[in-house]
Order: structure tokens, then C-alpha cells, then sequence
């Protein structure tokens, strides 16, 4: 890569992953600075999004940066032909970074490749999205007291679920035991099983979602399925409600256990969980905006350091 990009959790070592962690600390303590005066972020979303998107804005604009992209691809010139290549070297003569989902698996390598300017990978298919995975590390550390040695549970749609991927890879480092329960239509895909074995992560697969199969859980890890990756709207009909997280099947849930979600939620939590004990979802959201000022922070060379030393 020729820049300073986020591309892929899979790059990164397990130290990388506590030092991006440890700043995302110091962002919590006082998120609002300006070590990003003068820079420019580019947030160029092919695919739509409520968190990622407004999460990176935010991070942006409370670090001093100014913001400029866009929320529809409808509205640029992709819609006259213009190739994604082209469209990034434009944005990086005006940006100091461009923050880009995009609908296609490998896109963030292929635009890190041909850019000048870092880019972040704010979710390619059902491929990658590492700052979702960097804020459910900084959430599980924040509920657990640690990474390493867990019991995570991961409940959905494990094929097309990117959140899932980026996940699975990132916990390589901290020695996890993993339960993926998916519907027989939606299984966790080949190559990411065939990771977990070549990493010596412990893993289980089964189709069963009751109280029995969260009670040892120390993360349970929900997920949509994911209907804009089907191709036949009737495949994802006959799966989209398949697993409900009900509050009654919480009874034998470990006290420390907490409820994860990468949202937006459909039907897969009951509302009635929102108020168990056990749900964090809204907290991990939050802690999208102090993760996303770490990353903006550290594509664009500012140190840990220098984030300390900023009063
Ligand atoms: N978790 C997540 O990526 O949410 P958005 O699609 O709203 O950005």
C-alpha cells in the first residue's frame, strides 16, 4: 500500500490493534479537540449508512477537520461512466483523506492502491468494515476488562455479514472461542472457517438459538441478515426473521454477558431487550465516534503521543 490506509483488519498486528485502542481512550476522556485543524476528510458513500457515515463526520468535525462528500452516488459522475479510480485521484487533490464505503468487495484495496491519500475502509460487500470491528474491540475491553479468552457467540447472517468477518480476524490475536450459529442458508463461508483453523481459533457451528446456546456466552454477538446482498428477494424472506433475541431467553445469560450489535437492527432484538442489563448496542454506537477519531487521527501520522501531549 502505498499510503498510510485502513483497508483491512487482517493488516493489522495485535499491537497495533491496543494502540489504536489506548487512543481511542484519550478520545473518550475529551473528544473534542483541534489536532485535525486545516485537514480536509472526504467521506464518499456508495452504499447507504447512518452510523459510519455520521460517526466519521462527527470525528471529523470535533478534531478541527472540515468535511466534504456524498451520501448518494445517484448524484455524481459515476453515473456518467466515471471510474472509481478516477473519481478517487480527483477527491485526493482536494482531501487529506477519503473515508469510502463501497458496495464492492475489494474496492477500499483497489482505491488505497491508485490513491495519494489514506484511505479508510468504511465497509467493501460483505467483505471488510475494520472500524466497525475497532469499536467492537474497544467495546468488548470496555464491558469485559479484557480481549483475550472469551466466549463469543455470533448470531445471524455469518456469509454476508462483513462486521462478522473483520471480527473473526481481529480476535485471532486474543486467543477467543467462537460460537457461529447461522441458518443453513447464511453459514459462515469457507474461507473464514478455514482462517479460524490455519489461527488455531476455536470454533463451533450450529442452526440452534436458545437460551442453552447463549448461557456461556461472554459476548453475544447479534446480526441482520443482510437483504441488500440477495439476489432473490424470496430467499430473504424465507430467513429474515429466522433468529428473535427475546428478554426471556436471557434467564441463563452470565452476569457479565453483553449484547452486541454492529446496527441498524431489523427484527433480531426484541424491543424488550433494550433495557436488560445485558444490552450495550446503543454504548458500542457510541463508541463508533471515539474509535473513528483514533483512526482519522492515525492515518494522518498524529501519534498517540501527540494526542496526550494535546491540551
Ligand atoms: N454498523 C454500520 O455500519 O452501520 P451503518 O450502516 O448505519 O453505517
Amino acid at each position: 500500500m502505498a499510503n498510510n490506509s485502513l483497508v483491512s483488519i487482517a493488516n493489522l498486528t495485535g499491537e497495533q490493534l491496543k494502540y489504536l485502542l489506548a487512543m481511542g481512550r484519550e478520545f473518550e476522556k475529551r473528544p473534542n479537540r483541534k489536532i485535525l485543524d486545516g485537514k480536509l476528510v472526504a467521506t464518499l458513500f456508495f452504499e447507504p449508512s447512518t452510523r459510519t457515515r455520521l460517526s466519521f463526520e462527527t470525528a471529523a468535525n470535533r478534531l478541527g477537520a472540515r468535511v466534504i462528500g456524498f451520501t448518494d452516488p445517484k448524484v455524481t459522475s459515476s453515473t456518467k461512466g466515471e471510474t472509481l479510480k478516477d473519481t478517487i485521484m480527483m477527491v485526493s487533490n482536494y482531501a487529506d483523506v477519503i473515508v469510502m464505503r463501497h458496495y464492492l468487495e475489494g474496492a477500499a484495496l483497489w482505491a488505497s492502491e491508485v490513491s495519494p491519500v489514506p484511505i479508510v475502509n468504511a465497509g467493501d460487500g460483505s467483505n471488510q468494515h475494520p472500524s466497525q470491528t475497532l469499536l467492537d474491540l474497544y467495546t468488548i475491553l470496555q464491558t469485559q476488562g479484557r480481549l483475550d479468552n472469551l466466549n463469543i457467540c455470533i448470531v445471524g447472517d455469518l456469509k454476508y455479514g462483513r462486521t462478522v468477518h473483520s471480527l473473526i480476524m481481529a480476535m485471532r490475536h486474543f486467543n477467543p472461542k467462537f460460537k457461529f450459529v447461522s441458518p443453513k442458508e447464511l453459514p459462515l463461508p469457507e474461507e473464514y472457517k478455514d482462517y479460524c483453523r490455519e489461527h488455531h481459533i476455536d470454533f463451533t457451528e450450529c442452526e440452534q438459538f436458545d437460551e442453552d446456546i447463549i448461557a456461556d456466552a461472554d459476548i453475544l454477538y447479534m446480526t441482520r441478515v443482510q437483504r441488500e446482498r440477495f439476489t432473490d428477494l424470496m430467499e430473504y424472506e424465507k430467513v429474515k426473521d429466522v433468529y428473535i433475541l427475546q428478554r426471556k431467553m436471557l434467564g441463563k445469560a452470565r452476569e457479565n454477558m453483553k449484547i452486541l450489535h454492529p446496527l441498524p437492527r431489523v427484527n433480531e432484538i426484541a424491543q424488550d431487550v433494550d433495557d436488560d442489563p445485558h444490552a450495550y448496542y446503543f454504548q458500542q454506537a457510541k463508541n463508533g465516534l471515539y474509535m473513528r477519531e483514533a483512526i482519522l487521527c492515525n492515518v494522518l501520522g498524529i501519534t498517540l503521543d501527540d494526542i496526550v501531549a494535546d491540551k
